[in-house]
């Protein structure tokens, strides 16, 4: 295989990140197996011809069955809402196509599950949309934590806050809507801090959460796209039927604490995906807002000099830093896709299954789904139990 032929469906928020990183790939890494932007997929045939020729795309088709069908195409990209996720993602590998699958993997565990059975069935590839993992500043902590250098972990903390549904008249958009998008902040927001941990630190043994919806009818969406829409205020509205908020604790195997926070409530917070790790030796904090760094905090730091330090994630020690620009020049989240892209043409082309893929996205649904029976219970839950 010289050239992965990509059929993407979904060309709004992240059909163009994904584009785009399908586009950077030949430039940055040119030794990777490269991406060719075959057929894109949606349903509206005016706006899709506009989004591949905007985007790169060679075809167009408005039904993803179509596509599927197709013999001139190797891999299938979904970026529909989380609905679609697992009729496509199920037809395409029993077509035989290696699958990229953005996050959260389903709407439930069970059909998460399903999927990652099928995918292993038909033998191909399976990657699931986890991008932060791909921030230098990630890879580094992941090294510091892996390398022993921050000693036994005893506390992960992250928090992903948002506030672009703070205004009680914004527009009852899909991922506000659980029969689309599974849940709420919990699914969206929640699913990355996650997978964070599930990288960073490892399993979780139990979990035990709380939930909150503060606006409970909004007016129905006219138009939307990736986090922004049109409404009426005077127009029809509707319930909203996933959580505006999630907060749980963990228990991880190792013994560590875990606390997560994911809300679209916090104003002023546009996007503040961070986490902290604290370890017997040590400490880092991580703000994806500042994604270029790290700090970093050793207790073998000389007594007088104590304190954290700011790392540049730029310099070419770094994972992936060395393909961009001069040390201290950043790279900003589109980087993310392009490096996600990366580890999936690379994991093709070397016949072994890319990370995150099916695996941790099953992983990863079963926390947020028993945080919800916790929630819904009003008591601890075992991942046992899932
Ligand atoms: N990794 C991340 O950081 C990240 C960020 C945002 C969204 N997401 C995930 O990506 C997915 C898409 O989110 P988005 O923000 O890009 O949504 P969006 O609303 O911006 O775009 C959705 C796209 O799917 C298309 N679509 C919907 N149903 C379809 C169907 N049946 N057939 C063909 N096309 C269809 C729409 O036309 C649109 O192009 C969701 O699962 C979401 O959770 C991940």
């Amino acid at each position: 295989m010289t050239q992965l032929r990509i059929g993407m469906i979904g060309y709004k928020f992240m059909g163009k990140a994904h584009s785009n990183a399908y586009r950077s790939l030949p430039m940055f890494f040119p030794k990777a197996l490269q991406p060719q932007m075959s057929v894109i997929c949606g349903r509206n045939a005016e706006a899709l011809a506009n989004a591949a020729n905007q985007l790169g795309w060679s075809e167009s088709v408005t039904d993803w069955k179509e596509l599927i069908a197709r013999d001139d195409i190797d891999l299938i990209d979904i970026n529909a809402p989380s609905n679609a996720h697992k009729e496509i993602a199920l037809a395409a590998v029993k077509a035989g196509k290696h699958i990229f699958c953005e996050k959260p993997l389903a709407l439930t565990l069970a059909d998460s599950r399903e999927m990652l059975q099928a995918a292993e069935d038909a033998g191909v590839a399976h990657m699931v949309g986890f991008n932060y993992r791909f921030s230098p500043a990630v890879r580094l902590a992941k090294k510091l934590v892996e390398s022993g250098r921050l000693g036994k972990i005893y506390h992960f903390r992250a928090w992903f806050l948002q506030d672009w549904i703070l205004d009680p008249e914004f527009p009852l958009v899909w991922r506000l809507q659980k029969e689309v998008a599974g849940s709420g902040s919990h699914g969206d927001l929640g699913a990355h801090l996650i997978d964070l941990a599930h990288f960073l630190v490892g399993d979780m043994k139990e979990v035990i959460g709380m939930s909150e919806t503060f606006i409970k009818e909004r007016p129905l969406a006219a138009e939307m796209t990736g986090l922004s829409a049109k409404g009426s205020k005077d127009g029809p509205r509707g319930e909203v039927t996933v959580d505006d908020a999630t907060l749980f604790l963990a228990r991880f195997a190792t013994g560590a604490m875990g606390s997560f926070e994911a809300t679209r409530f916090a104003a002023g917070h546009r996007s503040t995906n961070s986490f902290e790790i604290n370890g017997s030796l040590g400490s880092v904090k991580f703000d994806f807002e500042r994604m270029n760094e790290l700090e970093v905090y050793l207790t073998s730091d000389e007594e007088d000099v104590q304190g954290f330090r700011r790392v540049l994630a730029t310099d070419p020690v770094h994972e992936y830093a060395e393909a961009w620009w001069p040390p201290g020049h950043t790279i900003g989240f589109e980087h993310t896709f392009i490096h996600e892209m990366l580890e999936l043409s690379t994991a093709i082309a070397e016949g072994r299954q890319p990370e995150p893929n099916f695996h941790d996205g099953v992983k990863c649904q079963a926390v947020l789904e028993a945080v919800e029976r916790s929630v819904d219970e009003r008591r601890w839950v075992s991942l046992a139990e899932m």
